[in-house]
């Protein structure tokens, strides 16, 4: 490892528009009193019809350049992790680079659902580290909106939209004397499992025509008993994983910021982690599960709102389809 890589700003964005419980009350058969006390869930945001995940990137992006005191000219690559790209050619990166007016950059996205921030996050560390790049822009973004199923009860009640952003930066500083950067990643994942959440239509396998569209296999689909059993196992061992590389214990961490998948799940992580409740930070009751959005939004909230200051170390973790799972460790 020749460079520390640090995180240099974060910027988050959500749309305008709520989506209550009570809303949905009025759309399926459902009830606020299930939706609380199953996922912990209030109400979620919803793009407007003129906004795509492009957009939210470029709002999030604006933030997390101005607190890292970058220029968009300083940016060498843009990573994006989303399941909702604007096209599925060019990539969203792609689309971001134009309306950001980013000259030259590498342009990815990675599409590892929910983990898809912390995938990122983990190859900006890398491209950093290795001395490949000094900045890379690294996006968690979803207008999961445009893909849900608001007639399926078991899903069109989880979730909602939004992007938060995180500049990886080469430290300069002496980051990595005085220990602050990103200390560890952990990405895996299980391809075997990748039909308990999924979108069976719509791709090269099957594409949607005019016949299959009622089947709404273009949506998501998602077996939600058998995700949340994957989703506490593996992100507690990922957790793990990550604390040994980065060589600091749970006692060590001052800030847990897991994916906002369901309250249920955070809390059943939190006690295999034997962690401190208190010191985990929760914002599901106001997005639902945004995917790779979860974490990064998160992130710039707990910083913005004086939860995670300098010196603290912050255990990030997430879950998803495909599957996928992956833990970050950085001490700020
Ligand atoms: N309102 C009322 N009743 C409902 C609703 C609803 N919105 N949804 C389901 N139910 C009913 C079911 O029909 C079922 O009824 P039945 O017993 O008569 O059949 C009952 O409630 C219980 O259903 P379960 O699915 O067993 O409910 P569970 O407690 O497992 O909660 C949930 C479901 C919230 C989906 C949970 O399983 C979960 O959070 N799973 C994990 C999701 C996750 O972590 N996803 C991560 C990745 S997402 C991504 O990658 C995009």
């Amino acid at each position: 490892m020749n460079h520390r890589a640090i995180i240099s700003g974060t910027g988050h964005y959500t749309p305008e528009h709520v989506l209550t419980n009570a809303d949905l009350e009025r759309m399926i058969d459902t009830s606020d009193e299930w939706i609380v006390t199953r996922t912990g869930i209030h109400e979620r945001r919803i793009r407007s019809k003129d906004e795509a995940t492009s957009d939210f990137i470029v709002a999030a992006a604006r933030c997390a350049l101005e607190q890292a005191g970058k220029t968009t000219a300083e940016i060498d690559a843009i990573i994006v992790g989303t399941v909702t790209p604007d096209y599925k050619l060019p990539s969203t990166a792609s689309v971001v680079q134009r309306k950001l007016d980013i000259p030259k950059a590498a342009i990815v996205d990675i599409a590892a659902a929910c983990a898809g921030f912390i995938y990122g996050l983990a190859m900006g560390q890398s491209f950093v580290e290795s001395g490949m790049y000094r900045n890379v822009l690294v996006a968690g973004a979803e207008t999961l909106s445009s893909i849900t199923n608001y007639q399926d009860r078991n899903t069109c009640v989880l979730f909602g939209d939004g992007c938060g952003c995180a500049v990886v930066t080469r430290g300069e500083n002496g980051e990595k004397e005085n220990g602050t950067g990103i200390l560890a990643a952990h990405i895996s994942g299980d391809g075997r499992l990748g039909d308990l959440l999924n979108m069976p239509i719509g791709g090269s396998k099957v594409p949607l025509t005019p016949e299959n569209y009622e089947q709404r296999g273009h949506l998501l689909h998602m077996d939600g008993r058998e995700v949340f059993k994957y989703a506490v196992r593996e992100m507690a061992d990922s957790c793990v994983q990550a604390m040994e590389k980065a060589g600091v214990g749970i006692e060590d961490i001052d800030m847990i910021i897991p994916h906002q998948a369901n309250i249920r799940i955070i809390e059943a992580l939190v006690k295999k982690l034997k962690a401190n409740r208190d010191k985990v930070f929760i914002n599901i009751q106001n997005y639902g599960n945004t995917s790779a959005a979860s974490v990064p939004i998160a992130l710039d909230e707990a910083r913005r709102a004086g939860k995670v200051t300098k010196g603290m170390t912050v255990l990030m973790t997430a879950f998803g389809g495909g599957f996928t799972w992956g833990s970050a460790v950085v001490r700020f």
